[in-house]
């Protein structure tokens, strides 16, 4: 096949370059299309169109793959840490046991926040969404590290490692505030998760035991978000970054835009559909009916995905363990899951559009089970996403070709026409 496009538009033809990614993906390079034709595209939500070329994440959305720099996400998760795939994800390899040892190290040395960040949780108010303080307090650590050029190479291990290490102790505090109880200090003698969950549940009169099943099941959770190639929020990174913004700034962007219902806010939404099933008395055939309604704004929401046109791998790795996880639990809301998942399989209108359970279908059931409250879904999804967000910022940095992000647009409004005195204004 040539490696070049052709475009015709009237009598002219435009010839333009062909590439291929390492797994066989085509794209036509559109980077000369304005100067050679004085043409644009568009592409609104940019379903079409390739941001960057990276080598971090692979999709296959029709044959539903996911693999990290090579490694499918089902055998990582069978055999790795959450840790071990922020490394991959961040340093382009797996790390050796020592490699592993000291990254380890340099994280937990750094759990701890400035203690001036805590009055950010007392100015907000109580009932505040957690996602509203997070991002607002990861924006704020930019400004105790200013004097440090995070977007310096030298400084960017410093700087990830610092993001990795503090997120789960700045989202467990926006918990801890939101139900009135003492902030837990991060604990250097447990494992990442193990910590999280012992700053989350813990409380100073009690002795605290992890439960080691839960913290097994949340790691692999974070795994499981850990990188997406360029969903809505690791685009927002690199937009951001793109300006030369610090990496915290850019992050802090990222959080705001998993934030949304389409996106990472997704699960918070599965556990309300599904907990409004439960307590209204509702059929799963009408809650299939109110989503296949155009008329309607509702939406199936864990169903559908941009890039998979059949089963999210990573929802048949959960599906997986929320079935063994709540096996012989009579959590209504997982036997009312089943049945819609099944029922929306089987429905022409779902079958037509493939659409297929994403991870956000089950993800909310496990957290659910963990004890993590509905409103903190979405930050656990931003804990398990921030190594993606940080590997693609970095990508992007070090690309030589790297440009601010400045779309075009086709302009659709009115046309040059004289500026009327107030008086002549209907
Ligand atoms: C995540 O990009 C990523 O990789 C994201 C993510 C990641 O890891 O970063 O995977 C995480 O965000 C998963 C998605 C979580 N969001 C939801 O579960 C919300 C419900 N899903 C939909 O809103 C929707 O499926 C999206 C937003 C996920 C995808 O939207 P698209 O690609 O723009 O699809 P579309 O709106 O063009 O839909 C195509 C058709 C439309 O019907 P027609 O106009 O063709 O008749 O499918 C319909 C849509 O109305 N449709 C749905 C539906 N999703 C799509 N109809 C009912 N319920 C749904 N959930």
């Amino acid at each position: 096949m040539s490696n070049i496009a052709e475009i015709k538009v009237g009598e002219q033809t435009y010839q333009l370059p062909l590439i291929e990614g390492s797994e066989g993906e085509k794209a036509i390079d559109i980077r000369k299309l304005r100067a050679v034709s004085g043409l644009v595209a568009l592409d609104e939500g940019f379903a079409n169109t390739g941001g960057c070329s990276s080598s971090i994440t692979f999709i296959d959305g029709e044959k539903g793959i996911l693999h990290h720099r090579g490694y499918p996400i089902e055998q990582v998760c069978d055999h790795a840490s959450f840790l071990e795939v922020c490394y991959l994800l961040l340093f382009d390899k797996l790390p050796t046991q020592q490699e592993l040892s000291e990254f380890k190290s340099e994280v937990s040395d750094n759990v701890l926040v400035p203690e001036e960040i805590k009055n950010f949780y007392k100015a907000f108010p109580r009932d505040a969404h957690p996602m509203a303080l997070l991002s607002s307090v990861v924006c704020s650590l930019s400004s105790y590290y200013q004097h440090e050029d995070s977007n310096a190479p030298d400084h960017f291990r410093k700087t990830a490692v610092r993001l990795i290490a503090k997120l789960p102790t700045l989202a467990a505090w926006a918990y801890k505030t939101s139900i009135g109880e003492p902030l837990v200090y991060p604990d250097s003698n447990l494992g990442y998760t193990e910590n999280f969950l012992k700053m989350m549940f813990s409380v100073p009169n009690k002795t605290y035991q992890t439960n080691t099943d839960m913290a097994k099941a949340l790691d692999k959770l974070f795994m499981l978000h850990a990188d997406h190639e360029q969903n809505c929020s690791a685009t927002t990174v690199r937009v951001v970054g793109s300006s030369e913004a610090n990496l915290y700034a850019s992050v802090a962007a990222g959080i705001c835009a998993l934030w949304g219902p389409l996106h990472g806010g997704a699960n918070q939404k599965v556990l309300e559909m599904l907990t409004g099933i439960k307590e209204s008395g509702g059929t799963i055939a009408e809650c299939l009916e109110m989503a296949k309604d155009k008329g309607n704004s509702f939406r199936l929401m864990g169903f559908g995905h941009r890039v998979y046109k059949n089963f999210d791998p990573r929802a048949r790795v959960i599906k997986a363990d929320c079935e063994k996880l709540l096996a012989g639990s009579d959590d209504p809301l997982l036997k009312i899951a089943k049945n819609l998942c099944d029922s929306a399989l089987q429905d022409q209108y779902f079958i037509d559009r493939k659409l297929y359970p994403n991870v956000d279908f089950y993800s909310g059931l496990i957290y659910r089970a963990i004890g993590i409250p509905t409103d903190m879904f979405t930050v656990m999804f931003a804990i398990g996403r921030l190594p993606g967000w940080i590997s693609q910022w970095k990508e992007m940095m070090d690309n030589p070709e790297r440009r601010i992000a400045r779309p075009r647009q086709i302009y659709t409004g009115a046309t040059p026409r004289d500026f009327p005195p107030i008086s002549q204004r209907g």
